[in-house]
Order: C-alpha cells, then sequence, then structure tokens
C-alpha cells in the first residue's frame, strides 16, 4: 500500500500518512505524492477542503534522514518545496489532525493549515538546531508571528517536544481531543466547511492570509540554508548519530 493515502468524500479530500514501521517520516516520493495531491485539490472543483492526517500514535516524525541524505532538496523544484509552496498558496480550507509525535515538518506544515485538532497525546518539536540545521516551511517567520518571539525562540532554539496543551495556549492548535477521536473530530469539522460556500470560504481566507509573498520569500531563503547546511560538519555529525543510534557530539564544531 502506499505511503500517502488520498481520499475524496463529501468535498472533502484526506491525505493520510501511511508509513508506521517508519513512523510516518518523509520520502521524496512521499512530498510528491503529497504535492501532486494539493496541486489536485486546488484545481478540482469537487474538493473544498483538504484534511492531513497521520495515526494515532504518530503524526509524523519528519524528514526521512536516510533519504534526505541520498537525495537532499537542492533546487527549489524538490518535491519537499513544492508541497511546501503548495501548502502556503493553497486557497481553500486545510486541516489537520494531530496525534502523537508532528516531528520538524510534521510541526512547520500546521503553520499553513487553518485549523489543527490535536490528541492529547501529540508532542510538537522543530529540532532543527539539534540536527545542525536551521528552521524551514518558513516557520523562522511564523512561529514568532504566532507564538511571540520568546517562545518561539525556546521552541527553535531548543528544539525540544511541548504538548497539546501548550500548543493550544500559543494558538498552533484549536482544540484537544483524545488521540482516538481526533481523525474524526477533524473530519467532521472538514464535512462542515464543505457544506458552506465555497466562494466565501476561499475570500475570507484570502482577506485573513494577506499577502503570500513574505512567506514564499522566507520559505526559499530559508531553503538555500538548509541546502547548504545539510552538507556541513554538523548536519553529518547529526544524522550519522541517529543512523549509528548513538548522540551526536557537537563539541568541536
Ligand atoms: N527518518 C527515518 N527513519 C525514521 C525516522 C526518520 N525521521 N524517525 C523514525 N524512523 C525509524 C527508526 O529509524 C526506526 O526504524 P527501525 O525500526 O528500522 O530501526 C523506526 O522508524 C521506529 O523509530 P523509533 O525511533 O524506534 O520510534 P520511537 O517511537 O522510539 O520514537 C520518534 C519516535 C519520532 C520520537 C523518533 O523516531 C524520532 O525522534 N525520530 C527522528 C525525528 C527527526 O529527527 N526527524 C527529522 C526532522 S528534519
Amino acid at each position: 500500500m502506499s505511503d500517502i493515502l488520498t481520499h475524496t468524500d463529501a468535498g472533502v479530500m484526506t491525505i493520510t500518512f501511511n508509513r508506521l514501521d517508519k513512523k510516518n517520516s518523509i520520502t521524496s516520493s512521499m512530498y510528491a505524492a503529497m504535492a501532486d495531491a494539493v496541486a489536485q485539490a486546488a484545481a478540482d472543483p469537487a474538493v473544498r477542503v483538504v484534511v492531513f492526517q497521520g495515526h494515532e500514535s504518530i503524526f509524523s516524525a519528519g524528514n526521512d534522514i536516510g533519504d534526505f541524505l541520498n537525495q537532499p532538496p537542492t533546487t527549489q523544484e524538490s518535491p519537499v518545496f513544492r508541497f511546501l509552496r503548495g501548502i502556503a498558496t493553497f486557497e481553500k480550507p486545510l486541516l489537520a489532525a494531530v496525534a502523537g509525535p508532528a516531528v520538524g515538518i510534521g510541526t512547520t506544515m500546521l503553520f499553513h493549515c487553518d485549523l489543527v485538532y490535536a490528541g492529547d497525546n501529540a508532542a510538537f518539536s522543530m529540532p532543527f538546531v539539534n540536527l545542525g540545521l536551521c528552521p524551514e516551511a518558513a516557520s523562522s517567520l511564523l512561529a514568532p508571528r504566532m507564538f511571540g518571539y520568546h517562545r518561539a525562540a525556546e521552541a527553535l532554539l531548543m528544539g525540544e517536544p511541548f504538548f497539546a496543551e501548550a500548543a493550544q495556549e500559543v494558538g498552533l492548535v484549536n482544540r484537544v481531543v483524545p488521540p482516538t477521536e481526533v481523525n474524526g473530530y477533524a473530519q467532521a469539522q472538514a464535512r462542515k466547511l464543505a457544506a458552506k460556500p465555497l466562494s466565501s470560504l476561499i475570500e475570507t481566507k484570502r482577506l485573513m492570509k494577506g499577502d503570500t509573498q513574505a512567506v514564499l520569500q522566507k520559505m526559499a531563503e530559508e531553503g538555500a540554508s538548509f541546502g547548504r547546511m545539510l552538507q556541513e560538519p554538523a548536519a553529518k555529525e547529526a544524522f550519522g548519530a541517529f543512523m549509528e543510534k548513538r548522540k551526536p557530539d557537537f563539541s568541536k564544531l
């Protein structure tokens, strides 16, 4: 079965991470499948709302580290950037149902969602610094904007997980529910939205979001740094340590 499942029903396209054995970590081909699904959802009038979901035990462990090292995203046409631009410019409502860990892009993609529902086991983290990298998905712009600078600095510089209640407090999450209910709850909300006039949903979102140029620009800027840093010693040490299941040693870096 595919690692990304898409299913459309009653105006709602659901995109599901389906790679539980690898904690729903995301490979380049999964990004390509998600970018294609988002483009299709944008173009298809039968799709009115999109929902991202994972499993009740994990949303996503972020980039697949091995795949990332083999196929680093070097150009703006890389599937990951295509996916990120797709969600950043998506005009219809985007929802996410998050249970368990949401690491890296598992958290940063949520800045581009309109409504986020979380299981009470959700653990959000943006451990880019701990991986010798820098933020992506315009999170260096959107986290300070949403959380306030100091709380964003804590999340992005420390890279430690923060949990459902804290995520709701900083405005990343709309509502916390039991993990077994989060996908169903998001679906019910999505169906309510899908029954509303699409033109009003699109116009309301456009008015709230304003100009997306700054977001796209920050994404490109971060992407250039991220691509460069992936080749540098700190990232090599961090990823090597993950593969060898040991603690990284940054003492000389
Ligand atoms: N890339 C590739 N494989 C990953 C992965 C990732 N990001 N995250 C988990 N996996 C794999 C593990 O290597 C392991 O594979 P194996 O069974 O072949 O050894 C399997 O998924 C299970 O992972 P494990 O770490 O044993 O699960 P856990 O429940 O103890 O912890 C996480 C779950 C998500 C907390 C932990 O896997 C983790 O921290 N992953 C890395 C997250 C990360 O740094 N992402 C990169 C962001 S850019």
